[in-house]
């Protein structure tokens, strides 16, 4: 069978980092690349290989490309996942999909329309460590994780701009609340608060999420302070410490009662982006459309709880 061609929307931090991940891997290559300049896509091209545009809507109508990387700002994710789903292409796109929950739906809708794959690259999700925690911690009370980290304040940066999807809920929250939700299933209820930076977005919030059973989700993220960023799952029988950053560990601990303290370290091989682009290739060489590990209707669930959480921190200063 033939490598998958993968086509990277965006020059920035990420596209980088996956595109690494990608031109490594066996049974994919990196077959074009897109960028608003020219430049940037053809010094992108030129290390990683593939054909260089300065249009998305190019990189999605080329032949070669099967599966889009949309590794835009979020407010931006929708315009090319929409045009890598009318070229019939795959979309693996990074978090949050979208803004809000309406336009999510809309992405989603779409790609189940046109039956291709989609998936949100939520790369926690494929971290062999996490999914340890998953398999093993069950009978859950508590979840308890942060994300923070003192950014100074600037305008124009993608986490405080407004019209690039800017805020600490929508950037950061999704770990948090994501790694609850992998725990824990849909809370409840959701109770947050928060404060703003001067852009109007979100600076910070904190809350709790309740859930059926009364267990509890305890989750806090920031661009004011720095944060432990570390993860506590505690388990009627066992109990998860997970390192910093959580939502990317090296190590976790698993204790309990009558239980001697096990230490977990990740296979560096095995991470996250890996398994998200591996994920994609084998999906596309199965016929599926959704991920099991990553399924839509979570997706989903995702952005309607994050404009509920947003909502309630704006209503504290609008
Ligand atoms: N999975 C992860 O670990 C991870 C980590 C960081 C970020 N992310 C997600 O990935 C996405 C991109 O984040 P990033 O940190 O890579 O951002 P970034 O470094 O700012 O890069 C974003 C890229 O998007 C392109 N772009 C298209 N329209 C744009 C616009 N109107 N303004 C600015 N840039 C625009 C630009 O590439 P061109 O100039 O080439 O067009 C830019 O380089 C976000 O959704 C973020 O949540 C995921």
């Amino acid at each position: 069978m033939a490598d998958l061609g993968w086509g990277i929307a965006a020059t920035g931090g990420i596209a980088r980092t996956v595109a690494e991940v990608i031109a490594a891997e066996p049974g994919m290559r990196i077959a074009a690349v897109a960028s608003r300049s020219l430049e940037r896509a053809a010094a992108f091209a030129a290390e990683f290989g593939g054909t260089a545009y300065d249009s998305y809507d190019e990189l999605c109508a080329d032949p070669a490309v099967e599966a889009v990387y949309v590794a835009t700002p979020h407010a931006q994710h929708l315009a090319v996942a929409e045009a890598a789903i009318a070229h019939g292409k795959a979309v693996l796109c990074e978090k949050p999909l979208t803004t809000s929950a309406a336009d999510t739906e809309r992405m989603v809708r779409l790609a189940r329309e046109a039956g291709v794959f989609l998936m949100e690259a939520m790369w926690m999700r494929f971290n062999p460590l996490i999914r340890l925690v998953k398999e093993s911690v069950t009978d859950i009370r508590s979840v308890q994780a942060s994300f923070g980290f003192a950014l100074p304040f600037d305008a124009a940066h993608r986490l405080y701009a407004p019209e690039l999807g800017g805020g600490a809920l929508l950037d950061l929250g999704i770990y948090p609340f994501g790694l609850a939700q992998l725990l824990l299933g849909q809370p409840a209820s959701v109770h947050v608060t928060g404060s703003p930076a001067p852009t109007g977005v979100d600076a910070e919030a904190g809350g709790v999420l309740i859930y059926p059973s009364g267990a509890r989700g305890l989750v806090d993220v920031s661009l004011l302070a720095d944060y432990p960023n570390t993860a506590s799952v505690v388990g009627a029988s066992l109990r998860a410490e997970i390192d910093a950053p959580f939502w990317a560990p090296r190590r976790i601990v698993l204790s309990g009662p009558g239980v001697e303290p096990s230490e977990h370290l990740l296979d560096p091989a095995q991470n996250g982006y890996v398994g998200e682009v591996r994920e994609v290739r084998d999906a596309l060489a199965e016929g599926r459309t959704e991920s099991p590990v990553m399924p839509l209707d979570e997706s989903l669930a995702m952005a309607r709880l994050l404009d509920d959480a947003r909502g309630q921190v704006s209503k504290l200063y609008l």
